[in-house]
């Protein structure tokens, strides 16, 4: 009898075998494909598959327009983006395939951060759910719509990891911790890309590669410098996972690596996306950021500019126009060759083999997908469900929420009643105006069982200029702040409880919307503390896109919960779970400041000489800390309350000893749901290392699960960490960092937040 073991064996290198055969057939045949098509191509042909043109209204730089059509017919535009609906997209496809002398189909992209018409709550808050499932599945969906309405390419993820929550960019990736942004990074590929073959999977382009999550100050489009090995521990890797689940394009970043723009380096797009991670599809520059290089003043010129980018492994240029003026006349001064043209061409071409395009070009095309796979019921249920998993309950003194659907409750606050303001930033195919806005959701949820008193009660900020500048089009009304605020308070005091909705408008976060002060904007504070006088229950759903200052908050108002931007179905969503049908489960992948001076701040920093333990409140002369703040976050990384009472007991390794780095132990804890309501908890596993050659954070986060556990019953959670698991970049390899296994001893640790652990000690052989 032959062992089973054995023939599972057998059967699995054959499936491989298969699997390997087909790929290298598939490539073959790829390569053969381009090869003949590239055999048929001018010069100018090839240049023109270079260029990447906006044909819709969203312009966001300097970019110069262009007269699509024309361009499109005479073979100089590879792809457009941020064009809206499959019958504009078919005709351009047409005149691309019939009018053009090559016939070669347009890739088309568009930012699709969040969801597609059907809108997911922000990245952000999506990260806060820790439920990659959740994450892949929301990518699935939005491919699903983007593609039946003519798209075949997406600008997501977006994988920076930020420290500083003053970057309104913060927004649309997954916080502070590599872990989180590597696995929600790579759920979105593949929930993206899926099966390239069938048309409702699209190609994703992994964002901002690399380091914009880093820009001094938290200012967008600044500088940029960091050592090689912050970049590779902290900064590389959701970028390199993302290219292990195979995402076809990567979009270099605005900002400098290492002095050089991303866009025009060498060692960064060569020697670490290619050479040592593998990348085998497009880069493609962010927005006319080759002809930011002379703002950067390391290009002379356009002429300049378009020449580095090239030569340094960026394939596509996005609205510079800076490969189609230029690349000729390179060749012809010997700077650069048709060589060097024909490598980024070949890559292009094969995203759109890859794509099926020239199998098909209209594949995307199919004008009655729109009727059945936008914004369906089936999505829009989705969507309401994945927004409760991502609230984050920051304080319930005794037990305010959720709220009862009886008596009177007063709805307060510039958040209240928008519309266009739920669905948050970076939202270019939505129609913002159909979601509810929260009063409507709440109003519905109610029954009628409760009276709902609304008062807007001030502006969103008091200056209307600066407002309109936040709102970005997404109008917020304008009241004349003395009468709203008594308004207000008259209806506080009719009611029972008070909800403020109150925060950031939708828009003062993403691209573009830096902050330097990030408390409640000033009306909103005053308001607020003269509500708080009232003395009656107050519930602050704080509307935000980022990490938000709410010390004040903190210490006054009973309950508080995140609420992010939750998509569009964000009002029925909060109200599920501001009324209970929900318990919320979301916990923050961002450390919540006390005060802005403490920024950057996150969880898994060096230390120093003069360390400061997190929690201690005393200032210490000649250490590590501030005269006027703790160090520690106010409520920290991974931090978020339920309605139900999770304890965590038994906590156990295996073993206490790994031999080697594939060596592996198990590491399990029970949790016990000791509240009245189905609930889910995200246990979370962080380590750290004794002592090492290099500085090492003081813990990182390793592991992680969300649990849903029933009331009154217990999970045995459990965790295998291997030997690479404690495998740390230190030694100096042929582009980078290498990995290093590392002889010593560690604490694994294990709880419901970065602040609350238990440890136990594993030595390493
Ligand atoms: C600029 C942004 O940085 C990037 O994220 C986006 O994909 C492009 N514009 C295209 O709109």
């Amino acid at each position: 009898m032959i062992d089973k073991k054995i023939l599972y064996h057998i059967f699995s290198s054959f499936v491989m075998f298969v699997a390997l055969s087909s790929c290298s057939r598939d490539k073959a045949d790829m390569d053969k494909f381009v090869s003949e098509l590239m055999g048929r191509m001018t010069l100018e042909e090839k240049i023109g598959q270079l260029n990447l043109q906006v044909a819709g209204d969203i312009v966001t730089g300097d970019a110069q327009d262009t007269a699509v059509l024309s361009e499109i017919e005479a073979g100089n535009m590879g792809g457009i983006f941020n064009l809206k609906g499959v019958g504009k997209i078919r005709e351009l496809q047409e005149v691309a395939v019939n009018k053009s002398r090559m016939g070669i189909p347009l890739l088309v992209g568009m930012d699709v951060i969040h969801g597609y018409e059907t809108i997911f709550p922000i990245p952000l808050a999506l990260s806060c759910s820790w439920d990659s499932a959740a994450v892949e599945e929301v990518a699935r969906i939005s491919a699903k719509e983007a593609s039946a309405d003519g798209i075949n390419w997406v600008f997501s993820p977006m994988v920076d990891v930020a420290l500083d929550a003053r970057w309104g960019r913060v927004a649309e990736g997954s916080g502070e911790d590599p872990l989180v942004n590597s696995i929600m990074g790579r759920a979105m590929v593949r929930g993206y890309q899926g099966d390239l073959s069938r048309n409702d999977n699209v190609m994703s382009c992994v964002k901002h590669f690399a380091l914009y999550g880093a820009v001094e100050a938290g200012r967008d489009y600044n500088t940029v410098d960091m050592s090689r090995l912050r970049m590779y521990e902290q900064y590389f890797p959701p970028y390199k996972a993302c290219v292990e689940a195979g995402a076809g394009s990567v979009m270099s970043s605005f900002n400098l690596v290492g002095g050089i723009p991303a866009t025009a380096n060498q060692w960064l797009l060569n020697d670490v996306l290619r050479n040592e991670w593998k990348f085998d599809g497009f880069v493609v520059t962010d927005y006319a950021s080759i002809n930011e290089m002379m703002a950067h003043r390391v290009a002379r010129n356009k002429k300049d500019a378009s020449c580095r980018a090239l030569l340094a492994g960026t394939d596509m240029d996005m609205c510079s126009r800076g490969y189609i003026e230029t690349l000729k006349e390179l060749i012809r001064e010997g700077e650069v060759t048709e060589d060097d043209i024909d490598v980024a061409c070949r890559r292009i071409l094969e995203a759109k083999y890859k794509l099926g395009l020239f199998d098909n070009p209209f594949k995307y095309c199919d004008t009655t997908r729109r009727q059945t796979d936008i914004y369906t019921k089936e999505h829009r249920e989705r969507a309401r469900a994945i927004a409760t998993e991502t609230f984050v309950l920051l304080k319930n003194e005794n037990s305010l929420l959720p709220l009862k659907k009886k008596g009177r409750i007063a709805l307060i606050g510039p958040l209240a009643d928008t519309r266009s303001n739920m669905t948050g930033m970076w939202t270019v195919a939505a129609a913002s105006e159909r979601s509810l806005s929260l009063k409507e959701g709440m109003e519905k949820a109610l029954e009628g069982k409760a009276k709902l008193l609304y008062a807007q009660g001030c502006n969103l900020m008091a200056d209307s200029v600066a407002q309109a500048d936040a709102e970005f089009g997404k109008h917020i009304k304008r009241v004349n702040s003395a009468s709203a605020g008594l308004e207000a308070l008259r209806v506080a005091r009719e009611s029972d409880v008070i909800v403020c909705a109150m925060g950031e408008c939708a828009e003062m976060t993403g691209e573009s919307s830096s902050r330097s002060d990030l408390s409640l904007p000033d009306e909103q504070m005053s308001l607020l503390k003269e509500l708080a006088k009232l003395g009656k229950p107050i519930v602050l759903l704080n509307f935000s896109g980022r990490a938000t200052v709410m010390t004040w908050e903190s210490e006054h108002i009973p309950a508080i919960m995140n609420v992010w931007f939750g998509g569009s179905e964000m009002a029925d969503a909060v109200s599920d779970v501001l009324f209970g049908s929900v318990s919320p489960s979301g916990k923050l992948t961002v450390s919540m400041p006390r005060n802005v001076g403490q920024l950057p701040l996150y969880y898994n920093h060096l230390s120093t000489g003069r360390p400061v333990e997190d929690g201690e409140k005393k200032f210490r002369k000649y250490a590590s800390n501030y005269l006027d703040v703790r160090n520690d976050a106010l409520y920290p990384f991974g931090y978020g309350l339920s309605y139900t009472n999770f304890e965590y007991y038994d906590f156990i390794a295996s073993k206490n000893v790994l031999n080697s780095r594939e060596d592996s132990l198990i590491v399990s804890v029970r949790v016990a749901n000791e509240g009245n309501m189905n609930a889910s908890e995200v246990v979370q596993l962080y380590v750290s290392a004794d002592c090492f050659a290099f500085a090492r954070p003081k813990k990182e986060l390793c592991k992680f699960a969300r649990v849903e556990i029933p009331a009154g019953e217990e999970r045995n959670v459990e965790f295998i960490l291997t030997g690479e698991d404690f495998c740390f970049y230190s030694n100096q390899g042929v582009y980078g960092y290498n990995k290093t296994y590392n002889a010593g001893t560690y604490k694994v640790m294990v709880g419901p937040n970065s602040a609350e652990l238990s440890s136990v000690q594993i030595e390493l052989r």
